[in-house]
């Protein structure tokens, strides 16, 4: 008898064929101070999100000690049935402090908060407008809402425009856009999105999860920079990134989370966040309301990052933030200059299709606090060294000697 599952060999060899599997790799220490370690290797680590360098952090640590020693860890239940502790009522409180809202919802990942949110809002009948370079998330919520989605081009304004005139439907419409974009590290023009939302009557929905703790005065995201947070109805976002935890969240009126609460499948049938991961989220809001501008030194450190790598001749796309892509094009050839860079010492990770369009490779350089500028020097003269290019090369060990 042959095997059902005999298809999916093949399927994997197509992958290897063109450059798309997926190797899991083990991370064998923590993330801390820049560094990690993968295959037995330390390398200087410019892969994760943690753009605030929050995750080790001793007083996020402190907090999950303290409480897991009283509370234990596992939350035990949805939300709804009994998972939600008052960590979890105070952390709601606080991001809803954070943001300026009446309200916060608290999901168990930015990804089931963005499936949960957008699948609360629109169904049948309705109208959803996502910008073609959305995360995955959103792309999965759109898919399980059932809701009609018209993928406008990427941040193109105009063609929003016209895909909102050529609908005419009576349902509900909802623009949804990451109001930092994962892979090319570039803003949406959320204050133009919320003009359209004006006009067109639609509901606003943006997901701060890269922005969130790096753009605004106070570290609120896209929507804060762009001057637009009361035009914005929906924001969503994770504690996985600058804030340095777990966990998702979304941010709105108080009739807005009442209704996410009662609707949203990925709340109510899933099990609430551990509570001692709640007091970790706790803590490092008060590290970002205590030092807002850290994520603005961060974007500054990352305009002199990118500025080194153009003048060089490096292609990093439309990036304006702390995420800078090196576009590639070639999935063979970022996976090769990925691992050769891992040999000289340096995690930069290879990012192919479909976390990219095809034929839009690149190498994703993920920028935090704790680089310092011998680390930055090291990469830049090691990516030279690969390519051949002009800029001498120093060796990360002594790119490292310092850090
Ligand atoms: C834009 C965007 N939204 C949502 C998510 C999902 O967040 P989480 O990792 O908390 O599930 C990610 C994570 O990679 C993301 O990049």
């Amino acid at each position: 008898m042959t095997n059902p599952l005999d298809w999916i060999k093949s399927e994997i060899d197509e992958l290897v064929e063109q450059g798309q599997f997926r190797t899991r790799r083990i991370r064998e220490s923590p993330h801390a101070s820049g560094m990690v370690q993968i295959d037995g290797k330390p390398l200087v680590d410019f892969g994760a999100n943690d753009y605030l360098g929050l995750s080790s952090d001793h007083r996020l640590v402190n907090a999950v000690k303290q409480n897991a020693g009283y509370l234990g860890w596992g939350s035990g239940a949805s939300p709804i049935l009994h998972g939600r502790g008052t960590l979890h009522a105070r952390l709601e409180r606080d991001l809803a402090n954070f943001e300026q809202t009446e309200a916060a919802l608290l999901f168990s990942t930015g990804f089931a908060a963005n499936v949960g949110v957008i699948t609360s809002l629109v169904g049948r009948g309705d109208v959803i407008f996502s910008d073609e370079k959305n995360h995955a998330s959103l792309i999965d919520g759109c898919r399980l809402s059932q809701a009609k989605t018209v993928v406008y081009r990427h941040n193109d304004i105009q063609h929003l425009e016209q895909e909102l005139i050529a609908t005419g439907s009576n349902g509900r419409k909802l623009i949804v856009s990451d109001g930092l974009f994962s892979m090319d590290g570039d803003l949406a023009l959320v204050d133009r999105l919320a003009d359209l939302r004006d006009r067109y009557g639609a509901m606003l929905m943006v997901d701060e999860a890269h922005a969130t703790g790096i753009f605004g005065t106070h570290g609120r995201g896209a929507a804060e920079h762009f001057s637009v947070e009361d035009r914005v109805d929906v924001r969503v976002s994770t504690l996985s990134k600058a804030i340095g935890c777990h966990g998702g969240f979304v941010s709105g009126s108080q009739a807005l989370i009442d209704w996410i609460a009662n609707n949203a499948r990925a709340y109510i049938f899933s099990t609430a966040m551990p509570d001692p991961a709640c007091a970790a989220a706790i803590a490092a809001l008060e590290i970002i309301n205590l030092d807002p501008a850290a994520g603005r030194q961060l974007l500054l450190k990352a305009e002199r990052v990118r500025a080194a790598l153009q003048e060089i001749g490096f292609n990093t796309g439309k990036s304006e933030s702390q995420i800078i892509p090196v576009i590639l094009k070639d999935n063979n050839r970022t996976m090769e200059i990925h691992r050769q860079l891992k040999e000289e010492g340096y995690y930069v990770p290879g990012i192919r299709p479909p976390a990219v369009p095809k034929g839009q490779s690149l190498l994703r350089i993920s920028l935090n606090t704790r680089h310092t500028d011998k680390m930055i020097d090291g990469l830049i003269k090691c990516l030279c060294k690969l390519f051949s290019l002009p800029g001498q090369f120093e060796s990360p060990s002594a790119a490292l000697s310092d850090s």
